[in-house]
């Protein structure tokens, strides 16, 4: 049978600029109105195929030897030009190789060891929610465990943590196009990327650490030294904002689903589950990019190599193909398959440790409170990736 392609210049465009603030901030009609344009849609604002549906975006995502990450995951040419080296941005073998020198250390055996340790301090930053009235979900119960954790794991120096927040979402936000967010956005992730340098130069590292790991590979002469900074950004600017985001929506969803908490509490076996069901319904990542590495098609579009194609996991998560009801929030919904944590070779390599932190929130949520309510009108975020409160005043009223 022959398939008539449809030529590039005929795939529907979607004018308005999906990384503007009021895109940011409600960006669920976006995504709606371009998944009814089509499989593909050419934003005009940002020159790229966006893929909104979900078939589409897991079937790229699944081919990774034709939709590359080694030219960069950014909407952005400037800073596709600056990200090499890390995990992320590689293909092939040398992706391979990267992710085996750390992703390990991510795998659920190596995470059991800490299981104990983190439902403790889970348990212990609830207790300290509950005796106070009000308390900011994101600054006072999402932010606590992310950053008590992984910065121990990855080595980071203890005295030099006050500014790794903001310089992680400054590395999300340059990832996206090449508006204003992102070009205020470079300078403070420069300044991470600079004070990698430093601690890998100075060997200002955590003894047992995943830093100390990549520095004695580089004594066994079986890892270049200058691989290290880029491997080190890999895993500790993903590994905050996305799961701070993650567990301030839950609690935002359990607090205004309050049958769903019911669920929950009844049933803590839900837990995994639950955590598919708030990444589907609040993707903490909105959307990177592939280049093609040679002519290629998708749906019935044809695509010249090296298009860049920009894949909507928060888009292809509510895609009214995929899913029966996709903007009603239940745990009991099947959501394993949702691809919020990415899919294929570069799947997120985290995620063992992203599900762990937020079941121990869970856990320990469960175990002490009755209701969460909220107290007062969240606000969001501003980042071009990142989509996640900001703050969120609610109240834990105790069991
Ligand atoms: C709820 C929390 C998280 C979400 C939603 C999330 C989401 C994602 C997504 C969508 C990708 C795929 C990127 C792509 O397709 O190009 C990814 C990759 C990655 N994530 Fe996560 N992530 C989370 C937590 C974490 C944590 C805690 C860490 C580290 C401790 C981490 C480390 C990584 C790394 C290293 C990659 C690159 C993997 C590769 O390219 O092979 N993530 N993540």
């Amino acid at each position: 049978m022959i398939r008539v392609l449809r030529h590039p210049s005929s795939v529907p465009a979607y004018r308005p600029d999906i990384y503007s603030r009021s895109a940011i901030l409600d960006p669920y009609p976006h995504y709606r109105a371009m998944r009814e344009l089509g499989p593909v849609v050419w934003l005009t604002h940002h020159r790229l195929y966006a893929l909104p549906r979900y078939s589409e975006c897991k079937a790229t995502l699944r081919d990774d030897d034709l939709f590359l990450s080694g030219h960069g995951v950014a909407a952005n040419p400037l800073i596709n030009r600056l990200s090499r080296g890390t995990t992320l941005n590689s293909d092939g073998a040398d992706h391979d190789r990267r992710r085996k020198l750390v992703a390990h250390r991510m795998m659920p055996r190596a995470l059991r060891t800490l299981g104990d340790a983190v439902d403790d301090q889970a348990r212990s930053i609830v207790e300290q929610a509950v005796s106070r009235k009000t308390v900011d979900a994101v600054a006072d119960l999402a932010t606590s465990l992310p950053l008590a954790i992984v910065p121990d794991l990855v080595g980071w120096p203890s005295d030099q943590r006050a500014h790794l927040l903001d310089w992680a979402a400054a590395t999300f936000d340059i990832l996206g196009p090449a508006n204003l967010q992102s070009i205020k956005a470079l300078p403070r992730s420069l300044h991470m990327l600079r004070f990698a340098r430093r601690v890998v130069r100075e060997r200002n590292v955590l003894p047992g650490s995943m830093a100390h790991e990549l520095l004695t590979a580089v004594d066994e002469g079986s890892l270049a030294v200058e691989e290290v900074p880029p491997l080190l950004i890999d895993y500790i600017a993903p590994s905050l904002d996305t799961t701070i985001s993650a567990i301030s929506s839950a609690v935002y969803l359990f607090a205004t689903h309050p049958e769903q908490w019911e669920l929950l509490k009844g049933d803590p076996s839900l837990i995994p589950n639950a955590i598919n069901e708030v990444v589907r319904y609040e993707s903490p990542l909105r959307a990177f990019t592939r280049k093609t590495a040679r002519a290629s098609v998708i749906a019935d579009v044809g695509l010249p190599a090296g298009a860049r194609v920009l894949v909507l996991y928060a888009s292809a998560n509510r895609d009214e193909r995929e899913w029966d009801a996709p903007d009603v929030f239940d745990i009991r919904n099947d959501a394993g398959r949702q691809v919020g944590f990415g899919s294929g070779a570069h799947a997120c390599a985290g995620q063992g440790l992203a599900r762990l932190e937020t079941t121990a929130m869970l856990k320990a949520l469960i175990e002490r409170v009755d209701r969460i309510e909220v107290a007062a009108e969240p606000t969001w975020g501003i980042n071009n990736i990142i989509h996640r409160h900001d703050r969120l005043p609610i109240r834990l009223v105790a069991a």
